[in-house]
């Protein structure tokens, strides 16, 4: 049951109410679905705090914190600066140590800042001893690992936390993370990981928000939130990395780490938006990147990491490149020698050397030579040390070694880790078998064969970057389903394995397939090898045999539900004609298996939608429905069906032109009507628009857009209604649709409901012809609307002209 006392947590964590309003939630809407979708948390689950009361959105504001950075930066000897600008991965010095007992040395000398990679409080606190009651200063260490969606208790991965378009879980996820960090002595996550990408061959899209600069800039802040708590010095708080700056998701051919070109517009259009919110929401740390961009690699790049991440966001953080990115730019071609690229990425704005060991080797004599300024080095030195005081590392260096274990796996952690699995579950199809749809299935099945690679794989369930994450504390679908329905229903094949089948394996799959009266098929890509870093693939159908495997158990002529699990959207078109029932699953974490079962059996609704496109066949790629019109706009003969951001992209000759699914798409066990867009008004006056924009306060609500939403199925739903818009007329082309705003709308069955944006200027405001963000003189369409490629629109314009 859900207490008083809990319930406002719960209502954070349950409903999302995000974009320009928070009017269209009812209290009692609320209740019902928390009631029906998220297990109740325990009360010592604490409401995430309001925003007003947190120190975090300005981390480095607090009184006195420079004094104390420029004082300790003037006892300062040039060794001892330097070595706060180095950084390595614990036990596995890239360097000239290659062991512990050399780190100690270093450590002892002043010449390490951070460590990364060392986690469990023993660990750290014992090498941060060293830090500070051994070195000169005492300046403390600070450790780093790729906390990226969980530490101990794993959530579903990145992109299908995106999936849930709920911000406030996104938070608890990472709150969770932080509590579970911290406990362990790690105060600094290489996280969140906001690069937007429009290719799903990419095999790190798996890692991030998906391809929507409006929903990642959402997502980044709640990551951001979540992390650094309302104070950063708090010890349950971890400092974000907001990574990696910048336009690395838009590597060429969907290749990691393959080079970028973007124009100034579309950099500032799309892919720096997500980063501009996180350092906004406060983010402490920012890490640069492999790719080069137009030419430049990014870890020696003045113009985004100098002009626009200090100069014009006024970021006082630091920023550690990435791995190696540093000795990278050897490779780039851009140094010939280590000290040449140890200058170039010191003075383009990387603070801390993430293991290239160039800073270590080389700052010293640049320094001496004149070809780093001395104001160059302090001024790296000094954002290292405010992140350290920040943190309160000065204060409280040590980790309390007693809390670490019960901090881990704690049941309201597990808690949020379902919820947030259940809601990252995306529902792509649901046809009628025998006159009903195929899910939610009955708890009273008389039977089910559980086939598939996957349907037995706790590790796979995991994701990529898992952290401490352990394959025993996650439930595989097997599991759980052997739990719900009892060993002697569940009859399991596993078909092969993801790469291989053999054909007594198929046959196998088959036989149970035909004699049990259903079939759940659990199939896709494997985590660690095919998603995430260096996991790029140019095809993105299943691997293996699994396609026959489907094939062959669909013949059965039993109804199948195939669960795909994969770190991108997996090519499948024979899958969406001949399968009734598939659920995208991403990797849905330790609780994978409970997640999923509840959704296939009911006892939670899916309301996952799409954070990407969802191509019919990988030479779509890239794919995104935020993209302009073209001059020769061309209709999709093959599919007249589909509209909306199909229709505006010219076409091949040999395939369509839509996406399989369109972003934003995601099915539910019921439907939902949406009724006309309608706006309170028809014109807003230019100069309005540019005197609120004008203002650095809150901007005011200028136009409230509403649509009537109606649960038109038999049972309890939840809608994401998403807002578009469109704007003609302006100095540069802007998308045939972008999101600026979403609600996740709770309806009883029958229920109507009135969802209302409110927008305001920066609704409208884009980076125009003058290189500025501005608005200008526009004819606006405005969709609310289920996905990007439906819904009704009303009109608007933007009246007056440009000085
Ligand atoms: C390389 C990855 O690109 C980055 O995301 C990660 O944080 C670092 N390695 C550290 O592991």
């Amino acid at each position: 049951m859900i207490s008083g006392k809990n319930l406002h947590a719960l209502s954070r964590l349950c409903v999302n109410v995000y974009g320009r309003t928070a009017k269209a939630i009812l209290f009692f809407g609320l209740l019902v679905l928390c009631a029906i979708f998220i297990p109740p948390l325990s009360s010592a689950q604490s409401p995430a705090a309001s925003t007003a009361d947190r120190t975090t959105t300005k981390p480095f504001d607090s009184p006195g914190l420079e004094q104390k950075v420029n004082d300790l930066l003037q006892k300062m000897t040039l060794e001892e600066k330097i070595g706060q600008l180095v950084q390595y991965t614990g036990g596995l010095a890239t360097g000239p140590t290659s062991g512990r007992t050399d780190d100690k040395d270093m450590i002892r000398k002043g010449q390490v800042g951070s460590l990364f990679n060392v986690t469990g409080s023993r660990e750290t606190n014992a090498l941060q001893k060293i830090a500070v009651e051994n070195s000169r200063l005492h300046i403390p260490l600070i450790f780093g690992l790729d906390v990226i969606h969980g530490y101990r208790t794993i959530f579903p991965i990145s992109l299908g936390l995106a999936a849930s378009w709920e911000p406030s879980l996104v938070e608890k996820t990472a709150r969770v993370a932080a509590q579970e960090a911290s406990a362990g002595g790690v105060r600094w996550a290489f996280s969140p990981m906001v690069d937007i990408s429009r290719d799903a061959r990419w095999g790190r899209i798996s890692e991030g928000a998906g391809e929507d600069p409006f929903l990642g800039s959402a997502i980044a802040r709640a990551y951001v939130r979540g992390y650094q708590g309302e104070h950063l010095n708090a010890p349950d708080s971890i400092a974000a990395c907001v990574k990696h700056f910048v336009g690395y998701g838009a590597a060429e051919g969907g290749r990691d780490y393959n080079s970028t070109e973007i124009s100034e517009h579309t950099l500032r259009q799309y892919y720096l938006p997500p980063f501009h919110a996180a350092q906004e929401a406060g983010a402490a740390t920012f890490m640069s990147a492999f790719n080069s961009l137009n030419g430049v690699p990014t870890s020696a790049n003045p113009f985004t990491l100098k002009q626009i991440l200090r100069n014009e966001w006024g970021f006082k953080g630091m920023v550690v490149s990435d791995w190696t990115s540093i000795s990278e730019l050897m490779a780039h071609g851009i140094a010939l020698d280590g000290a040449t690229a140890a200058r170039k990425a010191l003075r383009a704005g990387v603070d801390m050397d993430m293991t290239s060991n160039l800073y270590h080797s080389h700052l010293e004599q640049l320094v001496n030579s004149g070809q780093i300024p001395q104001s160059d080095l302090d001024e790296a030195v000094r954002r290292v040390l405010r992140v350290k005081f920040a943190l309160g590392l000065f204060d409280h260096p040590y980790t309390d070694e007693k809390d670490e274990s019960q901090t881990m796996l704690r049941s309201e952690s597990v808690a949020i880790a379902r919820a947030a699995a259940v809601h990252s579950l995306v529902l792509l199809r649901n046809e009628a078998v025998s006159g009903s749809p195929m899910l939610p299935l009955s708890a009273n099945v008389s039977s089910i064969a559980l086939v598939g690679p996957l349907a037995d794989d706790a590790r796979n369930m995991l994701g990529s970057w898992s952290a401490l994450g352990r394959d025993q504390d996650a439930v595989s679908l097997r599991r759980a389903l052997t739990e719900k329905l009892g060993a002697s229903r569940l009859v399991y094949a596993k078909g092969g394995t993801i790469l291989d089948s053999s054909d007594s394996d198929i046959a196998a799959a088959v036989q149970a397939a035909q004699k049990t009266s259903m079939t759940i098929l659990a199939l896709g890509e494997d985590s660690p090898t095919m998603t995430g870093e260096a996991a790029s693939r140019a095809w993105l159908g299943l691997p293996g045999r699994q396609q026959e495997l489907l094939e062959k158990v669909v013949a059965t002529g039993k109804p199948v539900a195939l669960v795909l699990f994969g770190g991108r959207p997996l090519t499948l078109p024979w899958a969406f004609e001949h399968v009734p029932a598939v659920l995208a699953a991403w990797f849905p974490g330790v609780q994978a298996g409970n997640a999923i079962s509840d959704v296939l059996f009911g006892d939670a609704a899916p309301t996952g939608h799409l954070p990407l496109s969802w191509p019919r066949l990988a030479a779509q790629e890239p794919l995104y429905y935020n993209a302009l019109n073209t001059g020769r706009p061309a209709s999709d003969p093959e599919h007249p069906d589909v509209q909306g951001d199909a229709k505006y992209i010219s076409r091949y000759i040999d395939a369509p032109n839509s996406p399989q699914f369109p972003f934003g798409f995601g099915l539910t066990y019921t439907t939902f009507r949406y009724g006309p867009t309608q706006a309170d008004t028809k014109q807003v006056a230019l100069t309005d628009l540019q005197k609120a924009l004008a203002d650095t306060g809150k901007h005011p609500t200028l136009v409230s857009v509403s649509a009537e939403i109606k649960n038109t199925g038999a049972r309890a739903g939840s809608a994401l209604a998403q807002l578009y818009i469109r704007l003609e007329g302006t100095s540069v082309a802007m998308p045939a649709r972008m999101l600026q705003g979403f609600q996740k709308v709770a309806l009883a069955a029958g229920e109507s409901r009135k969802v209302t944006f409110e927008l305001s200027a920066d609704t409208f405001a884009f980076w125009g012809a003058e290189n500025k963000f501005a608005v200008e003189p526009a004819h606006v369409t405005i969709w609310i609307a289920p996905n990007s490629a439906e819904g009704e629109s009303t009109t608007l314009e933007i009246t007056g002209t440009l000085q």
